[in-house]
């Protein structure tokens, strides 16, 4: 059929807009996309993988030069990215990708940061040491799994399955599972949380219970919220950069578009340890 030319449009699928993390991811990538002379067209899949595709199915009326995508199930068909692809729009995903997909990706040292993390946590002496996951549905999550409990094992340290809770990456979800970690005989001594929303629900489930953070219990989160700094104890925290992983995703579009033919890239941005006053030396 006839093959029209694209519009100046990128498309962005993010995951959930009420997550305060994401503005930012959302920023790097309109900042760059507009400097570049293309315009983001913004959807919200909110965490559903079936919304996500129809969003996607429904941006082909547009013709977009390229795409933005956060999946929100590693699982997930690629099938309508490749399509995209194979009209000649650029895709990219970041932060959460799925497994099938062999194009160009954008996410954060997620294992080395929770690693990093951990390890900082082994040098104050604690040794039960509970995590907070993310949903097993995403890369990010697992890595920060992975990131977790290569320290451990390095340490030495057998935990029981159970100091390993999945949560949400929200704050509901991280009160909830740090209600069930702090009933734990014995308790752990300190808790890594896989974003920040789930550290700040677990510092509230430490307060309600009468425990201190972090004279009973450390707590570290992971994105370095701005919020990080503003919370009572200051939450030592994971920094990753969102705003660079909407920009570098945007960017490598915009080289695309422009005939960069490279094969597949796959950026891999640094993490942060950011050190506050959630964290002690083990009770
Ligand atoms: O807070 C939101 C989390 O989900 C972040 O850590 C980010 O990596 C995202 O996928």
């Amino acid at each position: 059929g006839l093959r029209r030319d694209k519009t100046n449009i990128i498309g962005m699928i993010i995951s959930d807009v009420s997550n305060p993390f994401f503005p930012a991811v959302v920023k790097g990538a309109e900042d760059t996309a507009f400097n570049n002379g293309y315009r983001l067209f913004l959807c919200n899949s909110d965490n559903n993988f079936a919304k996500e595709e129809t969003y996607l199915r429904e941006l082909q009326t547009y013709l977009p030069s390229g795409l933005i995508i956060m999946t929100s199930d590693i699982k997930g068909s690629t099938k309508l990215a490749e399509a995209y692809r194979a009209a000649g729009s650029h895709v990219v995903y970041v932060d959460r990708l799925p497994h099938q997909w062999d194009g160009d990706t954008v996410t954060s040292m997620n294992e080395q940061g929770s690693y990093d993390a951990t390890k900082y946590l082994l040098s104050l002496g604690h040794k039960r040491l509970a995590m907070i996951s993310g949903p097993s549905l995403l890369t990010n999550s697992g890595e920060r799994v992975a990131g977790f409990r290569h320290a451990l094992e390095e340490a030495k340290i057998k935990l029981p399955a159970k100091y390993i809770q999945e949560g949400d990456f929200n704050k509901q979800s991280g009160y909830e599972k740090a209600c069930f970690l702090l009933q734990m005989d014995p308790r752990p001594t300190a808790i890594f949380a896989a974003n920040d929303l789930l550290a700040f629900g677990a510092m509230n489930a430490i307060r309600d219970m009468g425990l201190r953070c972090p004279e009973d219990i450390s707590v570290i989160g992971f994105d370095n919220l701005d919020l990080a700094e503003v919370v009572t104890p200051p939450l030592t925290s994971v920094e990753q950069s969102g705003y660079n992983l909407g920009a570098v995703a945007a960017q490598l579009i915009a080289d695309r578009i422009r005939g960069d033919g490279s094969p597949r890239r796959a950026h891999v941005l640094p993490t942060t340890l950011k050190l506050r006053a959630s964290v002690a030396k083990v009770p």
